[in-house]
């Protein structure tokens, strides 16, 4: 284990068996359709690639790019979305795919610049639900585990930029960012 790490929270087991079975989730509510998957970089690549893998009707990819903390353990409450989606929105079914939704800040801010451009519908697929921090009324359609207020890293969540490539999610050592 990463001597950052205090403790794991989920194994690379625990994340594989889950994400299948919200991919397969996925796959029954939307039979069917084509979902367009968009991915918010960059926390949610490996959740997306796994959780692609575990869809097994027509789905379609793309990416844009929000940040809020900027190397912070705090959000600082300003979205910045940088990225342009290469994906015509418009009239399709849109799953957003999130590593965590802590705030909702970043979410919020997503979701509304979707919705502007007229799509078929919008859900939110969440690796992690930490609804204790929730400033906004934003729910989770799909969810693959909640955790408590604890600072978690790596299957793509990072604390400054590290340990977004460590294969479990692990509870980070207080003593990292309280530095
Ligand atoms: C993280 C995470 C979510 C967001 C969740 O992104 O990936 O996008 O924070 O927090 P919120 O619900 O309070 O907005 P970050 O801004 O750290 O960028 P990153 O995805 O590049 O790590």
């Amino acid at each position: 284990m990463n001597e950052a790490i205090e403790r794991i929270l989920f194994s690379e087991e625990e994340l594989k068996e889950r994400v299948k079975q919200v991919g397969k989730e996925i796959s029954c509510d939307y039979e069917g359709k084509v979902p367009l998957l968009v991915g918010i970089l960059k926390g949610s690549i490996i959740f997306m690639a796994d959780l692609m893998r575990a869809i097994d009707i027509e789905c379609r990819i793309t990416f844009l790019s929000a940040s809020s903390y900027k190397n912070q353990a705090h959000s600082s409450g300003n979205v910045e979305i940088t990225s342009i989606l290469d994906e015509n929105t418009q009239g399709r079914h849109i799953i957003l795919i999130e590593d965590i939704l802590d705030t909702g800040t970043t979410l919020s801010a997503v979701f509304a610049k979707i919705k502007e451009t007229d799509p078929a519908s919008v859900k939110i697929c969440t690796l992690l639900d930490k609804k204790v921090q929730r400033s906004t009324d934003l729910k989770a359609d799909y969810k693959c585990f909640d955790v408590e207020n604890e600072f978690v890293v790596g299957y793509g969540l990072d604390y400054a930029q590290r340990f977004r490539n460590l294969p479990y999610i692990g509870v980070l050592k207080p003593e990292i960012y309280n530095k």
